[in-house]
């Protein structure tokens, strides 16, 4: 009988094993193709919908349509490939791309290095926690034991739930430095909003690990700290992040429910009330609003946040970071023919942003404003209910979205080997944006 069972628990143990993999989307009938001629956009978005009409496996994404590259990048079915003649491909197997993007001995956060190896002897993070990119269960643990590691500076703060019932988390830096930061300026930083866009979880989590690990050893970082509060989400979309891992490496939105049974998740970056449109998409649409502002759990537990719980707090700078494109993108979203207030200074800083990665490792990113990156020139309603138009509207003096690496070698499916070279990028505007709202003459 005990043979039995443990038996029985051995067999499902291995089902289990197996169909973590069984179900993970295969995508080795889909290519990335890259298009060139602007002017044919339009004509190659409308045949590709009629293909999607005939047969559902010919769905398509587009990855990336910005207008600083001046292309566009598809996920496209082999089968219909020989009718786009102009496709470059520019990812031939999409499913090695997927396996290169997550460590072959990963399996769950023990498996391949304890957390031991994550800390010194002294308590403080260890680079090595960026060898990889780290799962949710993985990047939570850490985040209490950075509480555990710095328990007069960090804060693990629970902001809400999501619809499959995980938390939503928050960081709180503070040296709660009254003298320094009487009127708590802050600082918000957040990552992850869009699932499968792994490398900007990773580099929230690279900016979290300077600031404190150079907090009372560097000057810069001391000063940022006592005189700058810091609320960090490296994780926005949780149930989205664990379906990468375990479903759908290139799913997008989160994983709510919506009015279409087999539909699931709303794109939480088009869920802020802020010039919010319902627009005519289907909740099958990877952009799909939902059908009022903030039905998106994140966005609302967010909202009430930032906006109730931390109402105290004045948000001098937002960053939002997502991939790829390598974009330095201020507001707004919503529309090119809103302008945004100071544009001036808002542009300046946009520079200094983009030249400052640019000291750091050579890679160019496009200053831009969002409403180009996210088709609102062209359409109305495209860019709508932003985080990044949301935030600056409301709450944060300054706010951008950054689009990190890469330009479309490798999109949303960045190897883990740059995880560093971009955290340490990024990390040299973060301390920019710092030192600019800390100048005096502001
Ligand atoms: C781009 O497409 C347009 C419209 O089809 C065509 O007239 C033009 O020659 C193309 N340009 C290039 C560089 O191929
Ligand atoms: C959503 O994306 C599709 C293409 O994938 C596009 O046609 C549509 O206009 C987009 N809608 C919004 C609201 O961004
Ligand atoms: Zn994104």
């Amino acid at each position: 009988m005990r043979t039995n069972a443990f038996g029985v628990w051995i067999v499902n143990l291995i089902v289990l094993l197996f169909a973590a993999n069984a179900y993970a989307k295969d995508y080795s009938d889909y290519k990335i193709c890259r298009f060139n001629n602007e002017s044919r956009f339009a004509y190659i978005i409308s045949k590709l919908k009629d293909l999607a009409m005939i047969k559902q496996d010919y769905e398509f994404d587009i990855w990336a349509k910005s207008k600083s590259h001046e292309v566009m990048d598809v996920r496209i079915h082999n089968d219909i490939l020989e009718q786009f003649p102009d496709c470059t491909i520019i990812i031939e197997d999409l499913d090695a791309a997927i396996s290169e993007t997550k460590s072959s001995t990963q399996e769950g956060p023990f498996s391949n290095s304890g957390f031991q190896d994550f800390f010194d002897s002294s308590k403080k993070p260890k680079d090595i926690f960026f060898n990889e990119y780290r799962d949710l269960d993985t990047i939570y643990t850490w985040l209490d034991l950075l509480q555990l590691s710095f328990p007069n500076l960090v804060t693990v703060e629970w902001t809400g739930q999501t619809f499959e019932g995980r938390d939503l988390k928050a960081l709180h830096i503070s040296t709660n430095n009254v003298e320094k930061n009487p009127d708590k300026k802050t600082i918000i930083i957040t990552g992850g909003v869009h699932a499968r866009e792994w490398i900007s979880v990773s580099t929230v989590c690279y900016t979290i690990f300077q600031l404190l690990s150079r907090y009372g050893q560097s000057d810069t970082e001391t000063k940022f700290l006592d005189h700058l509060d810091f609320l960090i989400i490296p994780v926005f979309n949780p149930d989205g992040y664990v379906y990468t891992w375990t479903h759908d490496r290139l799913w997008r939105k989160n994983r709510q429910q919506t009015y279409f049974p087999r539909c699931f998740g709303i794109d939480i970056d088009h869920s802020f009330d802020f010039q919010w449109t319902g627009s005519n998409n289907f909740p099958c649409s990877e952009n799909y609003s939902g059908e009022s502002p903030f039905e998106a759990l994140e966005a609302e537990s967010w909202d009430e946040y930032v906006n109730k719980v931390k109402s105290e707090y004045n948000i001098h700078g937002y960053l939002d970071f997502h991939s790829y494109a390598q974009e330095v993108l201020y507001p707004y979203g919503y529309s090119c023919d809103a302008l945004p207030r100071d544009l001036e200074n808002l542009l300046e800083l946009s520079y200094g942003l983009s030249k400052a990665i640019r000291r750091k490792s050579g890679k160019n990113y496009h200053v831009l404003s969002s409403c180009e990156d996210r088709g609102s020139d062209l359409q109305p309603g495209l860019g709508s209910g932003s985080a990044l138009d949301y935030m600056y509207h409301h709450r944060a003096y300054w706010a951008f979205q950054l689009k990190l690496r890469d330009t479309g070698n490798h999109g949303f499916l960045l190897p883990a080997k740059y995880i560093v070279p971009v955290g340490e990028e990024i990390y040299a505007a973060v301390q920019y944006f710092c030192e600019f709202i800390l100048n005096p003459d502001l």
